[in-house]
């Protein structure tokens, strides 16, 4: 009820001074839910948090299991014509019905792996790493689709990436493997009148073909423009799934993007576009009107992508993006929050015995530590995991914006996090 309510439904029998007490009473009440709706607002938007729009509200605390579960591998499927991307379908060992998922979201392991040639002498080495699902939710399995990544162009002497490899390599069906509950901000909105503009560079296409399978399944009238980003035809994943799906279901426009199409590989038959999905393509393409966009795929792509959508007029609310590994994307006039993370202060890493003086040239505290000798567990390196989880003994840790991961109380973040104070961790 709003003050002039209160006055208007005040009796005519009132005096002035009865009256004149009610409105101080009403003023009051206004005030007092008026403070209270900003200190709510202040706190559930997480302030100096959510530079950006977050794509909802935090998932991770409603984690449909506790810890880690086992799940075995009931197939294996390779999605692409070179062999380079496996879909593992997992069932969970204790034969409970699956909860359902946000697609969108992503599945954390744990495994032992083969460790790299310097470490050889402490045998396996336990390693954590997060795969998006690649399916819509189905009660009887998920779905991870997984590329094989080799050592860096630049770099052919560093050994091939350790846990896709290990994947590829070793994990048959039968195995069982140890995984944390679906988990992540980057969801599509279930609001069917909102059309989707799903863009997927490489294998960042494993998140779009979830949400693309909820859409057709369940709001399949639900108008979804699907932009593929990749070489050509021999890393194209899912190829006739997707042409089968666009040619059954008129509301999805498929357009599959090569940037180095082969030489067998035709535009029109194969492709749609040749090039990147770039703003100018998009511009080309969608019909007016309000859409949401959801972006994933290689760090060149989204620091390119990202803010030029704002640029173009997109609303910040309206654009969700998740990189697979440190990708810096940064909206035009979002607050930079680790301005105010301290530029020079103390840093104790207690179990290693070393004080040492973050200067601010480290993007992390994860690079710091590494940078001066100090053993930290890592593996996403930014903020999904939770490999880089270390207990906080005394001081701030502030991240430019909420991670993935649900860090515990009396912890933080090394890959994501700055210091705003002097600390003491346990590493
Ligand atoms: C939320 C999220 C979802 C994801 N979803 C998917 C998905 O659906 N599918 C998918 O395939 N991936 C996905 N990823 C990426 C995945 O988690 C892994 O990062 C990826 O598989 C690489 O891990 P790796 O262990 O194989 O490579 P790493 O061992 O981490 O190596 C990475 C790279 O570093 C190189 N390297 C080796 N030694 C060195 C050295 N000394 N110095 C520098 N570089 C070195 C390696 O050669 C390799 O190129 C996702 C990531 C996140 C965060
Ligand atoms: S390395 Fe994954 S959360 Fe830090």
């Amino acid at each position: 009820m709003s003050l002039s309510d209160i006055v208007a439904s005040a009796p005519t029998s009132m005096t002035a001074i009865e009256l004149l007490a009610v409105i101080s009473a009403a003023l009051l009440l206004e005030l007092a839910v008026g403070i209270g709706w900003t200190v709510w607002r202040r706190h559930s938007a997480g302030v100096g948090e959510h530079p950006v729009a977050p794509a909802a509200k935090p998932v991770v605390a409603d984690a449909a299991w506790p810890g880690w579960r086992e799940f075995r591998v009931a197939r294996r499927a390779f999605e692409d014509a070179a062999q380079s991307q496996c879909s593992f379908y997992l069932q969970p060992v204790d034969g409970q019905p699956l909860p359902p998922f946000k697609p969108g979201q992503f599945l954390t392991f744990a495994l032992d792996v083969a460790p790299r040639s310097a470490d050889r002498a402490t045998g396996t080495r336990a390693i954590a790493r997060c795969y998006s699902l690649s399916d819509r939710p189905e009660p009887a399995h998920y779905r991870v689709t997984i590329k094989r990544v080799p050592a860096p162009a630049d770099h052919p002497e560093f050994e091939a990436g350790l846990s896709s490899n290990h994947f590829h390599d070793h994990v048959q069906v039968g195995d069982v493997l140890r995984v944390k509950a679906p988990a992540g901000h980057f969801f599509i909105d279930p609001d069917p009148n909102v059309p989707a503009v799903l863009v997927g560079g490489g294998i960042g296409i494993t998140p779009m073909m979830s949400m693309l399978r909820w859409c057709i399944a369940l709001q399949p009238q639900r108008r979804v423009h699907l932009y593929y980003g990749l070489r050509n035809s021999g890393e194209h994943a899912f190829k006739q799934q997707l042409e089968e799906i666009a040619a059954s279901h008129p509301a999805l426009r498929l357009n599959i993007v090569y940037s180095r199409p082969g030489e067998s590989d035709l535009l029109g038959r194969d492709y749609q576009h040749p090039g990147h999905v770039d703003v100018e393509l998009l511009r080309r393409t969608l019909p007016h009107g309000r859409h949401q966009f959801y972006v994933c795929g290689p760090a060149a792509m989204m620091q390119a992508l990202v803010p030029a959508l704002a640029e173009w007029g997109v609303p910040v609310a309206d654009i969700h993006y998740e990189a697979f590994g440190p990708a810096c994307v940064k909206l035009p006039g979002a607050p930079d929050v680790m301005a105010s993370a301290m530029a020079e202060v103390e840093v104790r890493f207690q179990r290693s015995g070393r004080t040492l003086s973050w200067d601010g040239r480290d993007t992390s505290l994860l690079d710091f530590a590494e940078r001066h000798g100090i053993a930290v567990e890592s593996g996403c390196r930014c903020g999904s995991c939770g490999s880089c989880e270390t207990r906080l003994l005394e001081g701030k840790v502030q991240y430019e914006s909420a991670p993935d991961h649900d860090v515990a109380p009396g912890h933080c973040l090394l890959c994501v996090g700055r210091p705003s104070s002097p600390l003491v961790l346990e590493a």
